[in-house]
């Protein structure tokens, strides 16, 4: 990533002033209504396009939008139309900045002996039960400085602006101590101080219970709720607290109890679930959670339920790509049902290892039968909501943060079509203009 004005940019503007024109295609995925919340059932698929569009940026900012012919006409662009600086993005596609609304990048190492061992056919609890897994991802987090984690962080980012995110929710995860739990938050807060784009960091000491509690979880949930969430609350480090709960992992009961320790140090709360089992969501939904993610299994009276509500379901179709599974979330039954739903990577060492949120959507769109409009929506607007952030992120509409994302397509249907490509060009991160040449 260069964080200067790509080819067709000229008139680099010293007050941040940007003018974006000659879009193909312009999604703004506005609705105007900031209080309808997440986008469900058929209005998933607004994306409220502007053929050959326009927008105007100021201070990081979103000022105007609309088509190119009124821009040059408005008597205030042409009086200080040598200040902007503009981007003519001589009909290609442009998109809200993609809001990656659930990760794991703070690790030291990929996977790789978990992977070969996959393509052998191990199951995912085979591979924990071996030694591998979660735990196996600990010893290097916990022996790592926090430069070295900030650093890899920061290179990750990079690369996910790359594909066209500019918001990211970063959980910690891998260190499952006190210390090497607020270590990551710590590097995560460091990283989103360099990177133009939004970090938002959630702590995930209840990733799994390490190797030092097996069979006494209760004390290692307790050092959870006594000890790292007060810690990291009183030192702003995290925005949500997120549980793995799931076999294996931590139980429903355990959830709620570090739920009610996160709520009451002011935390919100989002949840891994239904990934390798179903879990009654009701005890949960108490709680008010930004988001239930995963959701492989889930009944019929918890999707009634989901639709009566802003909790979103978040979808992680990398994760079943990348562990071989046949069977996908049952993206169609949310929608169908009225459940607003998001995509995310997944970005982990373990299960999800990549980046791209145009693979993620493409996933979505043959392995789950997301519509393209769906699956753009759900990775923006829908994944803004899920990190409570929909009145600043998401949506290409005025008196929102300047995000957003050149697509080299002519269509954009092509962003899920090309999968595996890299066709994202340009993004503008908080007003911060980032080529990806
Ligand atoms: O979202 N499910 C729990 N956490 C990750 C896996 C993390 C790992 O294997 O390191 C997930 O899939
Ligand atoms: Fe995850």
């Amino acid at each position: 990533m260069t964080l200067m004005p790509g080819p067709a940019t000229r008139n680099a503007s010293p007050r941040g002033w940007l003018l974006i024109t000659n879009i193909g295609q312009l999604l703004t995925l506005g609705s105007g209504r900031l209080d309808a919340g997440p986008r469900r059932g058929d209005d998933l698929k607004e994306l409220g396009i502007v053929s050959d569009g326009a927008v105007l940026c100021v201070g990081g900012k979103i000022v105007s939008v609309g088509t190119t012919k009124d821009a040059l006409r408005d008597s205030w662009i042409r009086k200080h139309r040598k200040e902007l600086t503009e981007i003519d993005c001589a009909g290609k596609v442009v998109i809200p900045g993609f809001v990656d609304s659930h990760t794991h990048p703070v690790f030291v190492s990929p996977r790789l002996v978990d992977f070969e061992k996959r393509i052998e056919g191990a199951s995912y609890e085979q591979i924990a039960d071996a030694g591998g897994g979660i735990r196996s991802s600990l010893e290097a987090v916990r022996n790592a400085t926090k430069t070295t984690l900030e650093r890899k962080l920061l290179d990750v980012l990079q690369d996910m602006a790359a594909y066209g995110a500019t918001t990211v929710e970063a959980k910690s995860g891998y260190g499952l101590t006190v210390e090497s739990e607020l270590k990551s938050l710590e590097a995560i807060r460091k990283a989103a101080s360099t990177w133009p784009g939004t970090v938002v960091p959630t702590l995930l000491g209840a990733h799994v219970v390490p190797k030092e509690f097996q069979g006494c979880s209760q004390k290692y949930v307790e050092i959870v709720c006594k000890e790292m969430i007060p810690r990291a609350a009183r030192r702003s480090l995290a925005r949500f607290v997120d549980v793995f709960c799931d076999k294996g992992a931590f139980t429903p009961e355990e959830t709620e109890q570090i739920f009610a320790a996160a709520r009451g140090h002011g935390l919100s709360v989002r949840v891994h679930v239904g990934q390798l089992s179903e879990t009654a969501l009701g005890p949960l939904l108490r709680f008010d959670p930004a988001s239930f993610d995963h959701m492989d299994h889930v009944n019929d009276n918890d999707v009634r339920q989901l639709a009566k509500r802003n909790t979103v379901v978040t979808l992680v179709p990398g994760a079943n790509y990348f562990l071989g599974l046949k069977t996908y979330p049952d993206a169609r039954r949310f929608i169908d049902a009225g459940v607003p739903v998001a995509l995310a990577t997944d970005y982990n060492p373990g299960t999800s290892p990549t980046v791209s949120m145009p693979m993620t959507m493409s996933l979505a769109c043959t392995q789950m039968k997301m519509s393209p409009a769906e699956a753009i929506a759900a990775a923006t607007i829908n994944g803004a909501w899920a990190l409570h952030m929909a009145d600043r992120k998401g949506s290409i509409e005025p008196g929102k943060d300047a995000d957003l994302a050149v697509f080299d397509v002519e269509d954009y249907r092509e962003i899920p079509y090309w999968f595996g490509a890299k066709r994202c060009e340009m993004t503008i991160l908080n007003g911060v203009i980032a080529s990806h040449h």
